[in-house]
Formats: structure tokens, sequence, C-alpha cells
């Protein structure tokens, strides 16, 4: 398994790193951007530039050197294409067609949706599960934090800027993390508060090293996605875990054990990097798109074995 994981590590790392990228190292991109940001992105004609564009565009931060930058890429992928060559990526992404303000409406979409199936989700917690159940508080901060990683994948995928990255890469493994402390909470702070707090600091503080590496001394890809994975490996093992422990007892567990398999399969996708279908679906926005069920599937555990708890206790006060 270690070894699997390792290998899993490299292949990423190096389809991040092949993907930095090889389409805005061609010179007739970097002339074309050259001379299209001399012509249209200064004095009069950026005037005229900014008179043309749609207030929508600006509002999103489009700028002039962002559209020299876009139309230029389909110049290049043109050329490629013409004489036969596999589409390049550009600044480590695939060219996607923008529509709108979107700049890959895909995987914007799709990020929109899974927030929006958290905030159904959430809200259907919150109006079946009584606050006095134990994993309340847990799982309601669970699905808070998850729809801020939905929106800001949602804005990531909107408009590409060093910030709204950022944001997402921290949002998307402040989640796993505090999947983390789901488990452990569920699995033993409820016996034993005093561990689940003591946890608890422990991955805050992994977090805030984590965060500041990244943010202060250098944003590194490889140990980014390194970090990710492992910590999601320790995510899925600990959740499988326990659901084979307790799946016999518990019926719904095994609607858990389903989202962890399927998660685990489907993160698979993302290692087929190919050109986006119609220069829109690529295998992110699938990936998006497919877990949109095993959302609602994970809330619709917690909120089986959050009822169940609450059973339970109160069946205990009663022997009490
Ligand atoms: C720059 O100007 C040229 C010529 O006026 C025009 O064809 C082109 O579309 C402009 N590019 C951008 C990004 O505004």
């Amino acid at each position: 398994m270690a070894g699997r994981t390792a290998r899993l590590v490299l292949l990423a790392g190096a389809a991040a790193l092949a993907s930095g990228s090889q389409g805005d190292r061609e010179p007739v991109y970097r002339d074309c951007v050259h001379r299209c940001e001399e012509r249209n992105c200064s004095g009069g004609a950026l005037r005229h530039f900014r008179s043309r564009q749609p207030i929508y565009m600006s509002l999103a931060g489009w700028t002039c050197q962002d559209d020299c930058k876009y139309e230029c890429m389909w110049v290049t992928v043109g050329l490629y294409l013409k004489e036969g060559h596999k589409v390049p990526q550009f600044h480590g992404k695939w060219p996607f067609s923008r529509f709108l303000f979107f700049q890959e409406p895909a995987s914007a979409m799709a990020s929109f949706l899974n927030g929006l199936a958290s905030l159904v989700m959430l809200c259907r917690y919150h109006t079946s599960v009584p606050a006095s159940s134990p994993m309340y508080p847990t799982c309601v901060a669970f699905a808070w934090v998850s729809l801020n990683a939905w929106f800001w994948s949602t804005v990531f995928h909107t408009k590409d800027t060093d910030l709204t990255e950022k944001m997402d890469y921290f949002c998307a493994s402040t989640v796993i993390l505090h999947s983390i402390y789901l488990c452990c909470v569920r699995t033993v702070g409820l016996q034993h508060p005093a561990v689940a707090s003591a946890f608890r600091a422990l991955l805050l503080l992994l977090l805030t090293a984590h965060v500041s590496y990244l943010s202060l001394v250098r944003f590194d890809y490889g140990y980014n996605l390194a970090a990710n994975v492992a910590i999601g490996l320790v995510n899925v093992v600990w959740w499988l875990a326990w659901c084979l422990w307790n799946q016999r007892r518990l019926p719904h567990v095994r609607k858990c054990m389903v989202v962890v398999l399927l998660l685990q399969g489907l993160s698979l996708l993302e290692l087929l990097d190919f050109p986006p279908f119609f220069w829109v679906l690529d295998a992110h926005a699938i990936w998006h798109i497919s877990t949109i069920p095993v959302h609602v599937l994970f809330f619709s555990f917690l909120e089986d074995d959050s009822l169940y708890l609450l059973k339970e206790s109160e069946a205990k006060f009663k022997l009490d």
C-alpha cells in the first residue's frame, strides 16, 4: 500500500510538473502576447479596450493582459492542431472556452452545484437532527467548512488569480482535515472528549504550519499535492477501518463505506489528464460533477448516524 501510494504521489507530481507548461513556453505564444499587450494594453488603446469591455468582465477581474493571453492561447492551439501536434497546456491548465466571465465554466458550475447540495443537506440535517445529538456540532461545523470550500472552488474556477487559487487549495485541505477530525470524534471523541480536543489542537497546528509555509515561504505545488494525498490517505484508512468494524452492527454505515470507496475511485479520474471535450469538459470538471451525489450520500449518512447516536444516548440515560 505504501509503495503504491508513493508511486501515485510521484505520478501526480510528475503530471503537475509537466503541466507547467508547454504552451506558454512557445515563442509563438510569447510573441503574440507581447505584441497584443503593446498594441492594446496601454494609453489610448487601453482606454478603447476598457470602453468596449463588458462591465461583468471587469467586475470579475479580467484585464487587458488576460484577454491577450486568452486570444493568443487559441492562436497557438490553432497552430498546434494544424501541424498535427497534441493540444498543449498553458500556465498549468488546458485551454478552456470562456463563457461570460467564467474561465472554466464546467468546473465552476459543478463546484457551485456541490455547494448548493451541501447547503441543502445542511438545512435538512439541521431540521431532522436535534441539537442535543452528540455529533451535531461537529457535523454542522463540517458542513460549513465544506460549503466554504465549494464557494472558493467556484470563485477559483471562475477567475484564476493568486488569491483564489490559494484559497481553493487551503479550503480543500481544511475539508480533509475536518473530515479526519469528524472521524476522530466519532471513533474515540465521544467516549474521550479530551483526546478529541488534543487531536483538534494538533490538526489546527498542522493546518497553520501548512498554510504559513505555502503562503509565506513559497507555493510549492509538489509539496501541496503530497501533503493532500497524505492527509487524504489518513482520512480514507481511518474511516474505512471504522466502517468495516461497524457495518454488521449498524446498517447505515454502509452508506459511509460507499462514500469512502467512491471518492477514492473517483479521485483517480484526476490522474487521467486529457484535453477538455468541446473545450469545456476535462477530468477535473467530471470529478467535481461526480462528487455531487457522493456528497449528498455522506450527509445522509451523517444524519442517520447522528439520529442513531441520539437514540443510543437517550436509551443509556433511561438505564442510568
Ligand atoms: C488587440 O487589437 C487588435 C487590433 O485592433 C484586435 O484584433 C485584437 O482583438 C485586440 N486584442 C484584445 C485582447 O483586445
